[in-house]
């Protein structure tokens, strides 16, 4: 007998720096593809990562957008240079966004929460993986 799963949403959206992939990335997007049928990936650009965070990536925008299509949850992979999410889903018309709850409380995201409602679209928190970041590896190696 064939299972139907049906998923809460059509079309996810995560946009995020993915530097140095690690498993705290790989939960996140396992997670969000068990709620939308199409998960869509946004990398920040090397520009947009050098503008923000005022940091240099470890790989570039290229080698983490290879990695992101190579993995199984991830069905489209885009290059983005904005963080402004509201740009971002009148390009993509996501259903719903998807977040570590690392950002939970954060100014910026309670902004995109209320600017989503408006296309009623949902800001969906998934657990953070704790005890590890690309940061952390960044100072462990
Ligand atoms: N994320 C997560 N668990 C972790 C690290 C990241 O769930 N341990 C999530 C973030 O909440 C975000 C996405 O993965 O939704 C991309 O995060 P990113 O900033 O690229 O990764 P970090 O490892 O947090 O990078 P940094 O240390 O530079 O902040």
């Amino acid at each position: 007998m064939e299972m139907i799963n049906i998923k809460k949403y059509k079309i996810g959206y995560t946009q995020g720096t993915f530097d140095l992939f690690h498993i705290g990335h790989f939960n996140l997007l396992k997670n969000a593809k068990s709620q939308c049928e199409k998960l869509i990936v946004g990398i920040n650009s090397d520009q947009l990562v050098a503008e923000y965070k005022n940091k240099i990536t470890c790989m570039k925008e290229q080698e983490r957008a290879q990695i992101m299509e190579a993995i199984k949850y991830v069905d489209e992979v885009i290059i983005v240079n904005t963080l402004d999410k509201v740009d971002a889903y009148k390009k993509i018309k996501f259903d719903a966004i998807f977040i570590g709850d690392d950002w939970k409380g954060n100014e910026r995201w309670a902004q995109t929460e209320k600017d989503l409602k408006k296309y009623n679209v949902d800001v969906v928190y998934l657990p953070h993986t704790d005890g590890i970041s690309t940061t952390m590896l960044k100072k462990e190696l």
